[in-house]
């Protein structure tokens, strides 16, 4: 089957959904960081981000938070709702780690006395600049509302995946979610949208603080691949037929 493509990113591609208003996400093994300044490829990766954020997904739509999800097509795809994108990263920290740690000169690992939310631009040329709400409703981002709700479906998803995480023996650092507008008959929603996964969160062993996340691949820790089947094997989503799957099959062109 020839699909269009209809965006190509850094982890995932776009593919034209078999419905109007869908679309197919392909997860790559490709991994970037430091804005795409540092590349490389984690075998696998692909795999366990379509297994792991749909099961993370699934789980969020149950307690009540709307997402893009439809289902998981095969080993690398899944079906989802096509949005409007918000340009704004949604950052929600639970421990100094990353940008925060360096910027308050907070030594990495240290509990926040509350969970703090951030914005962040999606702007490449930029490095996704930090905004604050002054900037998203003036620069006409997203709207006052919009950003209301965003607050408050990211506190729940930190709230629930928390919850989640520590029942498997795992502390959520931090995450980034990305939103979308989806329109239904005249009304607007806003649904979480992109993917949750060990690329979009940092994620610690709870017993050993060992980072089980991208950040491995950011600051050459090694073993990034295991890391991510680790989480997979934590949540109870590790494909059964075990590594052989892992390379899946090629993105279709
Ligand atoms: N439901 C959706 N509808 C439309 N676009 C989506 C949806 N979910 C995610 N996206 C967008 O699809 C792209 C996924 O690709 P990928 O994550 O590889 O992009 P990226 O290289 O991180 O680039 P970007 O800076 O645009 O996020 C992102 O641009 C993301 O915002
Ligand atoms: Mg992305």
């Amino acid at each position: 089957m020839r699909r269009r493509r209809i965006y190509e990113g850094k982890a995932k591609v776009l593919f034209e959904g078999p419905e109007p208003g869908t679309l197919v996400q392909y997860f790559k093994d490709d991994a970037t960081a430091f804005n795409a300044q540092k590349k490389g490829v984690i075998t696998g990766k692909g795999v366990l981000n379509n297994r792991i954020s749909e099961y993370l997904m699934l789980k969020l739509e149950e307690v009540g938070v709307p997402t893009h999800f439809v289902r998981r097509l095969n080993m690398r795809e899944q079906l989802i709702r096509e949005v409007e994108i918000i340009p704004i990263e949604v950052v929600v920290r639970n421990v100094a780690a990353g940008s925060l740690a360096q910027r308050f000169k907070l030594e990495e690992g240290t509990r926040l006395p509350r969970s703090i939310v951030e914005y962040y631009l999606k702007n490449d040329e930029l490095g996704d600049p930090l905004v604050t709400e002054e900037h998203i409703t003036a620069f006409g981002w997203a709207a006052t509302q919009d950003i209301d709700d965003m607050l408050q479906l990211a506190l729940r998803v930190n709230d629930f995946l928390s919850g989640l995480f520590l029942g498997v023996g795992l502390k959520l650092v931090d995450f980034k979610v990305e939103f979308g507008r989806l329109w239904e008959d005249e009304q607007m929603r806003i649904v979480l949208a992109d993917e949750i996964s060990p690329d979009s969160c940092r994620i610690w062993d709870v017993q050993t603080n060992e980072k089980l996340d991208k950040d491995r691949f950011r600051r050459d820790l090694g073993n990034v691949e295991q890391a991510y089947q680790e989480v997979a094997r934590r949540l109870g989503v590790l494909p059964e037929a075990g590594p052989m799957d892992l390379k899946g099959p090629k993105a279709m062109q």
